[in-house]
């Protein structure tokens, strides 16, 4: 009896997981195939400059964690074809923003500050960004 509640239990975290899955609730933004890749490149940048930032910050490297994240700051969005700006809804591009801007601001801090634990917080706040805009929209091709 037990053991049938347990697997009673277990299949329905299981029911709960699939329902979840299931129910993609997130708009789609509809893309050439060209802009896709540029968006999904710009990512791939984010991902393996906050690598490299957690990297420097373990070794409480400051220089390098600024340098870094000034890369990924509003400098990088400044190379984004015109077309791809207007394919994107506002509610998109106001997210991207604010993360640009973050790392602007981490960059500077991180010079100014010296402070790693400092820019750890706001690195938190800024994936929770990451993190908003991932529940919110996905990308398919036109
Ligand atoms: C403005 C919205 C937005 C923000 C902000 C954002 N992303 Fe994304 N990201 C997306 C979308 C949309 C996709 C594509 C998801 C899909 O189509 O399933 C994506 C995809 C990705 C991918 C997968 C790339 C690939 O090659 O498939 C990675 C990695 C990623 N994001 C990392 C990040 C990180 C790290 C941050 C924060 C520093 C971030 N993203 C901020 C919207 C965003």
């Amino acid at each position: 009896m037990r053991k049938l509640m347990i697997l009673f239990a277990v299949l329905s975290v299981f029911n709960t997981k699939a329902g979840v899955e299931a129910a993609d609730t997130r708009t789609d933004i509809r893309l050439s195939s060209q802009h896709r890749a540029l968006v999904l490149t710009e990512m791939g940048q984010f991902l393996s400059g906050l690598q490299q930032i957690s990297d420097a910050l373990s070794r409480e490297d400051m220089d390098a964690v600024a340098s870094v994240a000034r890369s990924l700051g509003s400098s990088m969005s400044q190379h984004m074809p015109a077309g791809l700006k207007q394919a994107l809804p506002q509610g998109f591009r106001k997210l991207g923003h604010s993360v640009h801007s973050s790392f602007d601001q981490i960059a500077l801090d991180a010079e100014a500050l010296g402070d790693s634990s400092h820019t750890l917080s706001q690195l938190a706040e800024t994936l929770s960004v990451c993190v908003s805009c991932h529940g919110i929209y996905q990308i398919r091709t036109e």
